[in-house]
């Protein structure tokens, strides 16, 4: 199989908790680690102005805190591609060329939008009280974040998997009125992992407010454990591994046999203090070395702008000549182009080509061309002619978006858009 793109962001809206390290953060970093993948990690802070509104201080915060959280659970930014949203304006671009493609029927489906009216209407309020276009838009948005990549795959949560959903349809939109810009995502749900209960036995949530912060200072860490509540059951008793929140934590971070050995305590009538403590010892271990680093990181802000800097730009190498190709394609183009295209055309003005030769080292080059005979876009040496050529092929097929994967082999002579607008010239979808 080919190079699989992976994509998924965390809104920037609270303080990371165990609940979100089990279910997301922990997966998704060793996923990271796998070969024949490329990933695509992001704080999304657009989507954070719709739950925050009025708050700054706390998307900034938050912002922070993630960002922190990721690396030092062992994200490894020159690994993959790390960025905050809000550092790719072709983004919000992006989100509007979506706009004008997706049914207003589609939005008025999305289950968060649903949710807010059914809510008003039970309360006898107008449907859409208090209702954004933001939140609204939601999808939208979140389409654009994974289609400016061409993921193939989005990881998500299970009360995301309509996101995606939509995303596909509002990409195959797209591309049956432009021509096939956009590959459609699969979303991947991690089955076998485990939803944490929270403090109060439900589902670890911030909106059950029975989280247990990641990073929560060794002492806090401790005290909130002792209150995870238990039954009433007296030391010496047997007690019940199922349904008990504490064990199930213990589950969640220990090996198969430590997880046996507090099951024949369990058994054995462990005092709730002492199981507690064991929970609170298991967590710690796994956590306090990254701890640590979380709060030299913390110490560190402009340390962490420098690396989502970087990563920003690793994505907008994507992003910038994909948004021109798609601009092309959607008729934002440059006056001046109508007459060279139609001139190009009838024959009268040369177009961009590609010239495939072979060097006295024996290798096979290519190179682009501008109408003008302005060199774009050379080349490594292929060893093989049928590799170059179908180096060729790729870009005259996928324009612009094909350049990442060629990445290694092409040295850029020109500007983006010049680049983009020559290779438009080729693909199939946007002919003038
Ligand atoms: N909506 C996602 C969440 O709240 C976050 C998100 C934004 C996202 N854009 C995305 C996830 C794109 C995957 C892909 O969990």
């Amino acid at each position: 199989m080919s190079l699989q793109r992976v994509l998924t962001g965390i809104t920037t809206s609270g303080t990371p908790h165990l609940g979100n390290y089990v279910g997301a953060i922990r997966p998704t970093v060793r996923a990271s680690r796998q070969p024949d993948t490329q990933n695509f990690y992001f704080l999304a802070d657009y989507h954070a102005l719709i739950k925050t509104g009025g708050d700054p201080a706390r998307v900034q915060r938050s912002t922070l805190e993630i960002a922190a959280t990721w690396l030092a659970c062992g994200l490894d930014p020159e690994r993959v591609t790390f960025y905050r949203q809000s550092d790719i304006p072709e983004i919000p671009e992006l989100t509007w060329f979506l706009t004008c493609v997706t049914g207003k029927g589609l939005l008025n489906r999305a289950h968060a939008y649903k949710a807010a009216v059914d809510r008003n209407t039970a309360a006898a309020e107008e449907p859409d009280a208090g209702v954004t276009a933001g939140l609204f838009m939601y999808p939208v948005l979140m389409a654009a974040d994974i289609l400016m990549f061409n993921a193939h795959q989005v990881p998500v949560g299970r009360d995301q998997i309509q996101h995606i959903e939509m995303a596909r349809d509002i990409a195959s939109s797209f591309n049956h009125l432009y021509g096939e810009h956009f590959t459609l995502p699969d979303v991947v749900i991690e089955e076998h992992v485990a939803t944490l209960p929270g403090l109060d036995g439900r589902k670890m949530s911030k909106s059950y407010d029975n989280t247990i912060p990641l990073f929560a200072p060794k002492d806090q860490l401790r005290k909130l454990i002792m209150g995870i509540v238990t039954d009433s059951r007296a030391p010496g008793e047997p007690k019940d591994t199922e349904g008990s929140a504490l064990f199930q934590l213990f589950q969640a971070f220990a090996s198969a046999e430590e997880t046996d050995d507090l099951a024949l305590a369990y058994a054995g009538g462990i005092a709730w203090g002492d199981a507690k403590q064991r929970l609170f010892e298991r967590l710690d271990q796994e956590i306090a070395p990254m701890r640590v680093v979380y709060e030299e990181l913390m110490r560190d802000p402009a340390q962490i702008e420098k690396t989502l800097k970087k990563g920003a730009e690793k994505a907008r190498a994507i992003a910038t000549p994909f948004t021109a190709r798609l601009r092309h394609a959607v008729g934002l183009r440059p006056l001046d182009s109508l007459a060279t295209a139609k001139a190009a055309k009838a024959g009268k003005i040369a177009a961009p080509s590609f010239k495939q030769y072979r060097e006295s080292d024996g290798m096979f080059y290519f190179k682009l061309l501008d109408a003008k005979g302005q060199l774009l876009l050379q080349s490594t040496g292929f060893s093989n002619p049928k590799d170059a050529a179908q180096a060729i092929a790729r870009l005259q097929q996928q324009g612009a978006a094909g350049l990442p994967e060629l990445a290694g082999q092409l040295v850029q002579r020109s500007g983006d858009d010049a680049l983009a607008t020559a290779l438009a010239h080729f693909t199939p979808a946007t002919d003038t």
